[in-house]
């Protein structure tokens, strides 16, 4: 049998140029090894000093605070500076930084979500998308919490809300120019700088999230994110539009049954003698 030639790599990133915000550690940080990994070039963007990171994957670091405009235009400006042109925008810097009961709502802390967290995304696409060519994406980061609220977290589950919108109104947008834009919806997530940092400290929300998934009984990992995004920069997904997609295992398609019957207390039983709703025989 003859070996096929000339397959073309699958999910191939080699050479295109990114930008991720957010990289200095967590996904983003994940995110950008993945595709640096790959072959792409990467400008990491953050308001901490990325060059470290930047160095080990051979690209560039560019301090910026996602909600300063001049910040957000030079980072972009920088990629195609550099490079000579912008394939690629992650939107991944976002932060949680209030949480509480709505009626006891904090103004900065509510402020700060949404300046970070959608103004941020927005600014990312304002500046990247006339630096970029047919065939470039954007691909936001958003949260399971956009499409499922959870109670105490009213700004950061409304920011992702937000974000959420703004996808599909960029895509909408910026499709006839030939970009891209996509966002995903994590579930709670792993990854270096949470374990150690945040570990411990939401073990309520985890259990909860461990019990909503379908079937994993566990959180998820940056790189369950990672390699979407590796996906969705490539050409592969050039008909992958303005699409929201969950990486929750299932969870925001409704309740487990694990999640049910935790909050029931007992195990769910069903019978065939006692239907819940009675199909009348056929020939009545
Ligand atoms: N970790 C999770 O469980 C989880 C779940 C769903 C969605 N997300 C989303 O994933 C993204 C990354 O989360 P993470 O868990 O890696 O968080 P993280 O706190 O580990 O990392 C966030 C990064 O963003 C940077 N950052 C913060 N404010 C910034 C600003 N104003 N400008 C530029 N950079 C800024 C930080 O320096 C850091 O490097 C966020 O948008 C978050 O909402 C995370």
């Amino acid at each position: 049998m003859s070996e096929p030639t000339n397959l073309p790599t699958p999910f191939d990133v080699r050479d295109k140029v990114c930008v991720v915000t957010g990289s200095f550690h967590g996904l983003g940080s994940v995110i950008a090894r993945r595709l640096a990994t790959n072959g792409a070039h990467l400008v990491l963007g953050d308001v901490r000093d990325c060059t470290e990171l930047a160095t080990e994957l051979g690209g560039i670091a560019v301090r910026c605070d996602v909600t300063e405009a001049d910040q957000v235009e030079t980072l972009m400006q920088t990629a195609v500076d550099h490079y000579g042109r912008l394939d690629v925008l992650v939107n991944n810097a976002g932060v949680e930084s209030w949480e509480g009961p709505i009626t006891e709502l904090d103004v900065d802390g509510w402020r700060r979500d949404m300046d970070i967290n959608v103004l941020g995304v927005a600014l990312g696409i304002k500046y990247a998308a006339p630096r970029m060519a047919p065939g470039s994406t954007i691909i936001n980061i958003a949260s399971l919490f956009g499409l499922l609220p959870i109670p105490t977290l009213s700004s950061y589950n409304a920011s992702k809300a937000a974000v959420i919108h703004l996808t599909k109104t960029a895509a909408v947008e910026l499709g006839p120019v030939g970009i891209r834009v996509n966002a995903l919806c994590p579930t709670g997530l792993t990854h270096d700088s949470y374990l150690g940092r945040v570990e411990g400290v939401y073990d309520w929300l985890d259990d909860w999230l461990k019990l909503a998934h379908q079937h994993v009984s566990e959180l998820g990992h940056a790189d369950d994110c990672a390699a979407l995004v590796h996906y969705l920069a490539s050409d592969d997904a050039r008909f992958i539009n303005a699409q929201i997609i969950a990486v929750d295992d299932g969870a925001s398609a409704g309740t487990s049954l694990a999640a049910m019957e935790a909050a029931i207390g007992q195990k769910a039983e069903w019978t065939d003698d006692d239907p819940f709703l009675e199909a009348p025989p056929v020939d009545s």
